[in-house]
């Protein structure tokens, strides 16, 4: 690749860069959205309205307990916000949903057929779960300042658009920290869900305004 190329490139994947979010089909599943949708609602089992269901999901390293009878459940075609504080168990979960991780106990399905748990990293992915890692990256055309600003509120409020544009025909799970960015998601709609995630487990789950109102909430994550 030449230089301009590479530079296009990284200017189109930088907004993306920075987040980390699963993906997964739902509803149509049109060409133009190929690469995050495989599986046509027709194929998948959502008659009970989840399209993902994780049920008393418990992760242990060495004792510790990152995800502990984790329950969660996404409705197909909902945009799901997952905040907490560093060790809550964010990614781990991911690791759980995507196959990277194989959990000591609990169910973790797709659909209503689909036993995540017994599929390869590699058959998740086929099946219709795609993920985007959260990985820190130097661009080199950048300039310091430019890296330490890092998304503009302008980009920002774009990747959130983009989130928006795809919820209904897809479901997505999005895990950050950037609280401005979890209001753009869910401003105006009163059914979009945060979920909080705090020593492996649901902490809180509702509106924005409802965990931010929630004391524990607010004890563990977001501050006083
Ligand atoms: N491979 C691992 N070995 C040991 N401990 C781990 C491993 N992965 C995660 N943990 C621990 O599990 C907890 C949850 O981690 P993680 O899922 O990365 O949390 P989060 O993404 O919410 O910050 C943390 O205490 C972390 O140190
Ligand atoms: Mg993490």
């Amino acid at each position: 690749m030449t230089p301009d190329l590479m530079r296009a490139g990284a200017e189109t994947r930088r907004a993306a860069e920075e987040r980390a979010a699963v993906a997964t089909a739902a509803g149509r599943s049109g060409g133009r959205q190929a690469s995050w949708s495989r599986v046509a609602t027709g194929e998948l089992d959502v008659a009970h309205g989840a399209i993902l269901y994780l049920d008393d999901i418990t992760v242990s390293f060495d004792g510790f307990k990152a995800l502990d009878r984790l329950t969660l459940s996404i409705s197909a075609g909902e945009l799901r916000c997952i905040i907490g504080p560093n060790g809550a168990g964010k990614t781990t979960m991911m690791d759980v949903i995507t196959g990277k991780t194989r959990p000591d106990s609990g169910r973790a399905f797709f659909g209503s057929t689909i036993d995540l748990l017994r599929l390869r990293e590699n058959e998740i992915a086929e099946a219709g779960i795609g993920r985007k890692f959260q990985k820190p990256t130097v661009f080199e055309h950048l300039t310091v300042f430019e890296t330490v600003a890092g998304m503009t509120d302008e980009e920002t409020e774009r990747t959130a658009e983009l989130f928006l544009s795809l919820e209904g025909s897809h479901s997505l799970v999005v895990v950050e920290h950037d609280m401005k960015f979890i209001d753009a998601l869910t401003r105006g709609r009163a059914g979009r869900k945060v979920t909080v995630l705090h020593e492996g487990r649901v902490l809180a789950e509702g509106s924005l305004a409802d965990v931010q109102g929630n004391d524990q909430v607010v004890e563990v994550y977001l501050g006083r």
